[in-house]
């Protein structure tokens, strides 16, 4: 068996290729391969033919994808249907990371599962479900997986943007109206190779369990990182001018991954896990 992950120098795919010891794996990541074209995917699985691709490769940019609507789906949508063609090609499988931003957000009443139905509605989401479709369409021994607000060691992050501020004294505005799951992508790396395990081809959403407001997520940083005295004034996203319009309920649930056994704890100990390994766990 050869592993492929797509990606593997970002956030996701780092942590991802950290787990696996097999002499197998192979890693890539721009320059030495970009998704986005066919000609180069084909003599890339040609040659190394892997048997199974994780596929975390993406423009993940939310605003840049927002202000270039055609650059995201060839990058992320396009890209993803020509792995597809090319695992068909060799008979590899493939695992999808897509995004809860390929939901709408309208939905009140609980956190989205995995069959209902997208309305993605800003660009960056668009060209993720552009890649679920790639993906159906032409490769049945596929998994996709939804994550959101994923939070890591090293690279750009949430809860390291909020210390930083808190930290150079800025005053922070945090939005209460947007809504999903804080997630580690430790955990998810764990759960992602779990799932692979399975044979168990389908669509999936893997987040840290239960969901909070960006403001929320916030204070409970700077709650356990020892500024529960520091302020954060509650916003609306119409306050906090952007490019790309999220989801205002974007939660997920992770029903299909619990009927298989596979679970992830929730984001509040996720947080803390992250935070005492680096360092930054107040023991107040
Ligand atoms: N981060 C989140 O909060 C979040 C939430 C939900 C879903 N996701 C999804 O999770 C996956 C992993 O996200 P992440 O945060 O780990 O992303 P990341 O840190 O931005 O890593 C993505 C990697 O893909 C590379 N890449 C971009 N365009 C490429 C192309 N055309 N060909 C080949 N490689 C390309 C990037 O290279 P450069 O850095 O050089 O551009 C980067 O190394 C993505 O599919 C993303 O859509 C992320």
């Amino acid at each position: 068996m050869t592993l492929l992950i797509t990606g593997a120098n970002g956030r996701l795919g780092s942590q991802i290729a950290q787990r696996i010891s097999d002499a197998t794996l192979r890693l890539v990541d721009l320059p030495e391969l970009d998704i986005s074209d066919f000609d180069a995917v084909q003599r890339y699985f040609a040659v190394h033919r892997p048997s199974t691709v994780i596929h975390c490769a993406a423009w993940t940019d939310v605003d840049g994808c927002a202000t270039d609507p055609q650059r995201a789906v060839r990058m992320n949508g396009l890209g993803t249907g020509n792995l597809a063609v090319a695992c068909a090609t060799v008979g590899a499988e493939m695992l999808y990371i897509s995004t809860n931003e390929v939901f709408d957000g309208t939905r009140t009443d609980r956190p989205y599962w995995e069959y209902d139905t997208p309305n993605p509605i800003n660009p960056y989401g668009y060209s993720k479900y552009v890649g679920e479709q790639e993906l159906v369409r032409v490769l049945p021994r596929h998994y996709i997986v939804r994550t959101a607000w994923l939070f890591a060691h090293g690279g750009k992050n949430f809860v390291h943007s909020i210390l930083r501020a808190v930290q150079s004294g800025k005053d922070l505005r945090v939005v209460t109206d947007e809504i999903a799951n804080p997630t580690y992508t430790n955990d998810l790396a764990e759960a992602v190779l779990q799932l692979l395990n399975t044979k168990r081809y389908g669509t999936y959403h893997l987040v840290n369990e239960g969901q909070a407001s960006r403001w929320e997520f916030a204070r409970y940083i700077l709650d356990q990182a020892g500024y529960s005295h520091t302020p954060i004034t509650p916003i609306t996203s119409e306050e906090w001018q952007r490019a790309s319009r999220p989801p205002a309920h974007g939660g997920l649930m992770n029903v299909s991954a619990n009927h298989l056994g596979i679970t992830l704890r929730s984001w509040q100990s996720a947080v803390d896990a992250f935070l005492q390994a680096d360092g930054n766990l107040s023991h107040d």
